[in-house]
């Protein structure tokens, strides 16, 4: 044998004893014990190379810089990767790691898993429209069976940036503009990635990302510069992150925006003061993409060897593709500026988590071809995409009994989003695929059998050419059926838009249409809040169906016909026009609201209400609710007591729906200012035709909590008001004070 296997041998031996040792104490006290025996075999070489994590050369979001990454990882160089899946592949790159580094510390294997691996739910901002908790939770769940299936033991995921930008293309991968709902959302998905034992082989490590107030960027303009007062950002940015690590999320992504002044990547006062310190995180700091390079363009340091320094000793573990910490920290450490303690501890912090995902034990744990093949893209999976799917679309209008479609009405299906199957899948889809999954098209095909068809019009470009056919194809119908929005690309990451309207030639194409009298049935796909002005001006419905995933098409031909009755409410406040952006419900009085709508000196426009077109928390469903007698058990709500409040809600239509019942409070009177209305609770139900219920709400004064003049938390005594109501403009109220 020769002496370097001999070496690597004892090594191992060594290694395994410290890892199977069990002190005394708690988990976390475990956790240390064992990342601490690995860490003193360590060379400063090899901590450093776990605190970098490099791409695989696919799917990258930026250019890749190393190509050597193969290399690296046996040499001790590089102990994370990721956009690297599929079984064969992990396991060859793990087998590098374990059997070809010296000391054999497995990698983690890390993928953007955002709505689905190949199973692709609707967008993020779809499925926090369905207020479906459980739903959501179940998305996120078969997204990491199906992740850790694939050789992945780690999503960067949930995004949980509040936003109340349209104009910021990443709104499609959070939940939208409430601090309350997002909190709700980020804890389901987070126990949906993580479940309730991350070293399962079936879950995996959540990321909560991006840290913070990444969804604020001025003008909307991706990566821009974020500016909020320390109170918005701790009452309504800082909630969802809150949430999420409070779930337990064992990874934290730093955001590319700067915060007052500091980009998030460098700054102590978020990362250590306030995520480690206050909310108590023990998880990993990851960058995101060459983040710590970029601080150099922030102007915040002068090179990047300063760079790296300012974001490890703000709090950051680990490196995501920048090659910052590879080039500089040893040098570093070596002239005095880093010290090898900070080092420690990222490294510590590293390893733990490999321990809980159990993979010092088996570090193939997550490489099995059988659990690859049955779990990945199975029946059950798309019935679950199916569910949530039907459950995020919106119904915004729906005049003249426009909708239901019924299944002996001659349809005329137009536009070039009815037959993409690419554009379903919206943005972030990992491994989905879309070559085999029905289009809308394709599925009112199945459902119906005689659809008419014309393209029309291409969703992007001025080419009219296809209007004359479509014009000639939908006088053959009794309904005509439009789909239109953006396409699937203009979403996501880098893809800020300064105009909101629906692109191209494609309202004008409706505005023809609409000259032929019949009743035309809207379907929007996008992936943000759109000026839908002109389209609910010319159309008898519109459906908002976001990109909805592998099963978007049946899900959608399922409402259309109403097979589903549907449910969904908006998120985020569809904007009249781009000028009223931003634009969200939980806004403030001002010393001038408006009374009259006549009134002149007061806060509002001259050319457009104040209102949205569609306001938060808004949706129509086959049916309708009633509701009635809100009472409240006291007008007295006391420190340490409860209050309850109950409405009776009734389905006064015709078909079984269900409707997400709002609760909101109103603060009157505080030692700063506060929104005219909170979002403090919600329950979704379904209710048969005729059929009333009362529902109850508690309210208890840490649902009154804000932070303070003195920047406190907690409540102020005085008058609140309590609403409830299917949209957060619909509202009954009723009085209470708190003592
Ligand atoms: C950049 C994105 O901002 C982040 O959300 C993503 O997780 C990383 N790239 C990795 O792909």
């Amino acid at each position: 044998m020769p002496m370097k296997s001999y070496i690597g041998l004892a090594l191992c031996l060594l290694l395994f004893a410290a890892c199977s040792q069990k002190p005394a104490g708690d988990k976390e006290a475990a956790l240390n014990y064992k990342a601490d025996s690995v860490l003193k075999l360590m060379t400063l070489q090899e901590k450093i190379g776990q605190m970098v994590l490099y791409t695989s050369d696919w799917d990258v979001t930026g250019p890749t810089i190393r190509s050597s990454y193969l290399d690296d990882i046996k040499k001790g160089n590089c102990g994370n990767i990721f956009n690297a899946h599929t079984v064969a592949y992990v396991r060859t790159l793990q087998k590098a790691a374990v059997e070809e580094s010296r000391l054999g510390i497995p990698l983690l294997f890390g993928y953007d898993v955002i709505h689905g691996y190949k199973t692709i739910f609707p967008i993020s901002l779809g499925e926090a429209c369905s207020w479906d908790l459980a739903a959501i939770e179940k998305s996120a769940r078969v997204s990491a069976i199906e992740a850790a299936a694939s050789g992945l033991n780690w999503t960067f995921a949930p995004m949980v940036d509040i936003s109340v930008e349209p104009r910021w293309g990443r709104v499609s991968e959070g939940a939208g503009e409430d601090p309350y709902l997002g909190s709700c959302i980020a804890t389901a998905r987070v126990k949906g990635f993580q479940g309730t034992d991350l070293a399962d082989t079936s879950t995996i490590l959540a990321c909560v990302k991006h840290f913070a107030a990444y969804g604020a960027p001025l003008a909307g303009r991706d990566y821009n510069t974020v500016d909020m007062s320390r109170r918005v950002f701790l009452d309504t940015y800082l909630p969802p992150y809150k949430a999420a690590i409070e779930a337990g999320a064992g990874s934290v992504m730093t955001s590319f925006n700067e915060l007052d002044g500091v980009p998030a990547t460098g700054s102590k006062a978020l990362l250590t003061d306030l995520l480690r310190k206050e909310l108590g995180f023990k998880g990993i700091v990851v960058t995101d993409y060459t983040a710590i390079n970029e601080m150099v363009n922030h102007g915040i340091v002068a090179n990047e060897e300063e760079a790296g320094a300012l974001a490890l000793n703000a709090g950051v573990d680990m490196d995501m593709q920048g090659e910052i910490f590879f080039k500089y920290l040893e040098k570093q450490v070596k002239a005095g500026s880093v010290k090898v303690k900070q080092i420690d501890d990222a490294v510590r912090r590293i390893l733990r988590v490999k321990f809980e995902l159990g993979l010092f034990d088996d570090p193939y744990k997550y490489c099995s071809e059988a659990r690859e093949k049955a779990n990945v893209y199975s029946k059950e999976n798309l019935e679950a995409a199916l569910d949530v799917a039907k459950r995020s679309l919106v119904l915004l209008k729906n005049d003249n009994q426009a909708l239901p479609l019924r299944k002996g009405d001659k349809i005329a299906v137009i536009g070039e989003l009815a037959a993409s199957k690419r554009d379903l899948l919206g943005s972030w889809i990992a491994a989905g695929q879309w070559e085999n999954i029905p289009s809308l098209l394709d599925a009112m095909e199945t459902y119906q059998g005689d659809i008419l068809y014309a393209e029309g019009c291409k969703k992007m470009g001025d080419d009219r050419t296809g209007f004359a056919e479509a014009l000639r194809t939908a006088a053959k119908a009794d309904k005509i059926v439009l789909v239109i929005g953006e396409s699937c690309d203009w979403c996501g990451e880098a893809s800020s838009r300064s105009d909101i309207h629906v692109p191209g030639v494609q309202t004008e194409l409706l505005a023809e249409l609409n000259k032929l009298g019949k009743p035309v049935v809207v379907v929007l796909m996008n992936g943000r809040p759109l000026d839908l002005s002109r389209e609910e001006s010319l159309a008898d419905a519109l459906l908002e169906t976001w990109f909805a995933g592998s099963m978007g098409g049946e899900a959608i031909t399922q409402v259309l016909y109403g097979e589903y009755n549907p449910s969904g409410k908006l998120t985020m406040s569809f904007p009249r026009n781009i000028g009223q952006v931003p634009i969200f419900y939980y806004e403030k009085n001002t010393g001038r609201p408006i009374y009259l709508p006549n009134d002149k000196y007061k806060s509002k426009y001259i050319d457009v209400p104040n209102d949205p077109l569609f306001p938060f928390g808004f949706g129509l469903s086959y049916t309708t609710f009633e509701y009635s007698n809100l009472q409240l058990s006291d007008t007295l709500l006391s420190n340490g007591g409860s209050l309850k409040a109950t409405v009776q809600v009734k389905n006064t239509g015709k078909v079984k729906g269900e409707e997400v019942i709002q609760w909101y409070i109103r603060d009157l009177v505080g030692s700063v200012t506060r929104p005219v209305k909170e979002l403090k609770g919600f329950q979704k139900m379904e209710l048969n035709p005729g059929e009333s219920r009362t529902v109850a709400f508690t309210l208890t004064p840490d649902k009154l909590a804000f932070h303070r003049i003195d920047m406190s938390f907690g409540t102020e005594p005085g008058e609140f008001l309590v609403f409830v109501g299917g949209n957060s403009s619909d509202v009954m109220q009723k009085r209470f004070q708190l003592r």
